[in-house]
């Protein structure tokens, strides 16, 4: 698979990469990339044939869409790119922002109409461009309904200001409820989930894999390596100045706990059998899981992206996954448990009843 392997994000026309540059890191701040270093990681992932950027109104206060669309301007391939940002968190009083100090304007974030007219408006001025082909819902505010996100959205796609939308970091039901909304009205809906995935984050498997599939969205990953964590490059006797995650970061520490430990040590012995570095074993896993559309990958120089790139020609057999998946099996929610298969043999009197929405998990 090479990152011309092109796929449609979820029921949609929309053609993407297997494997999505994403731009946090572009722009200034402890663990992000200069000017001239973010440029070189653009060249190379277009070099190597990929068509998905992602950024976000957020990122290093609006540096990392500037440089984006400076990017795109320059060696002229606005075309060429399916070009993604985002609106939600809000940039007035953020974390993430340098001039973070006390309470911001609360008409900066969220998932109002309010908000999302004006963020799309500022970050088509930072990207310079007229349109976004695909815009998220960085994050859902807890407020907003349902209904006025599919309208507001819905109209921009109409008013030819943004191609498609998606949706990230938000509650499963209301991905669900949005596209059946968008689907019963005969209007444009979400076309894929954004959610943290890798062998140290799976939880998501439980609610939003299945909604994702029942309501026609890609599932596209983000942090497949945990902010670092899957490369290996963290020792668990000594933990400083090694990464991102050794220092300040909004993600906090939260990788290094005893069970990813383990996991680690599992991912360590399918990298060493396949004479392979641990980041692009853990990437592939992520690709190869049923579901996934298109992965992000986030890195800080070309060597990393080099290295991780060379997850798409990887191929990970049924029983290298198989140990992989059981190293990391993530502990049953609710609704898992319930359809577990020993649940469904006591409903059908004993019986192995294939679904639907088996396919593409079972044969
Ligand atoms: N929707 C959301 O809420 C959300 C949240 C987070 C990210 N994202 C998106 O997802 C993208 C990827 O997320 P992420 O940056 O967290 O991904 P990640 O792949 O889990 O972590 C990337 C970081 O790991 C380190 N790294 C990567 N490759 C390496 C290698 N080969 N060797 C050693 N270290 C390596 C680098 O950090 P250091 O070298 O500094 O340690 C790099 O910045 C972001 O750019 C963003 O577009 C979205």
């Amino acid at each position: 698979m090479s990152l011309t392997a092109y796929r449609t994000l979820g029921r949609s026309g929309l053609v993407v990469s297997p494997l999505a540059l994403g731009t946090m890191t572009f722009g200034p701040g402890a663990w992000g990339a200069d000017e001239p270093a973010s440029r070189s990681i653009f060249q190379a992932y277009r070099e190597a044939g990929g068509n998905f950027v992602d950024t976000a109104d957020i990122y290093s206060g609006g540096e990392s869409e500037r440089l984006v669309g400076q990017f795109i301007k320059e060696t002229g391939s606005r075309d060429e790119i399916v070009l993604a940002t985002k609106f939600g968190f809000n940039g007035s009083a953020s974390p993430l922002t340098t001039d973070a100090s006390g309470r911001g304007n609360p008409h900066a974030g969220g998932a109002g109409a309010k908000n999302i007219h004006r963020a799309l408006d500022a970050s088509l001025v930072r990207l310079g461009t007229d349109y976004v082909d695909l815009y998220w819902m960085h994050v859902w505010d807890g407020v907003t309904p349902g209904e006025e996100i599919v309208q507001t959205l819905g109209d921009l796609v109409r008013a030819g200001k943004i191609r498609y939308y998606a949706f990230s970091d938000m509650p499963a039901w209301l991905a669900m409820k949005a596209a059946t909304l968008a689907a019963e009205r005969h209007v444009p809906g979400p076309v894929a989930i954004q959610v943290e995935y890798s062998l140290v984050a799976r939880d998501v498997e439980g609610e939003h894999f299945p909604a994702a599939k029942e309501g026609g969205m890609g599932v596209m990953p983000w942090s497949p390596l945990a902010g670092g964590f899957l490369t290996g490059k963290y020792r668990r006797e000594d933990l400083s100045n090694t990464g991102r995650l050794s220092g300040a970061n909004p993600f906090g520490q939260s990788k290094f706990v005893d069970q990813n430990w383990l996991i680690l040590e599992a991912l360590k012995t399918v990298a060493e059998e396949l004479d392979r570095p641990m980041a692009q074993v853990a990437l592939r896993w992520v690709m190869q899981r049923p579901g996934v559309t298109s992965t992000l990958i986030g890195v800080r120089t070309t060597a990393q992206l080099a290295g991780n790139l060379a997850a798409a020609d990887l191929e990970l057999t049924g029983a290298q996954m198989s140990r992989l998946d059981a190293a990391s099996a993530p502990t049953p929610g609710f609704s898992a448990a319930l359809t577990a298969p020993a649940i469904r043999r006591m409903i059908f009197g004993g019986n192995d009843v294939w679904g639907w929405s088996d396919q593409g998990t079972r044969n």
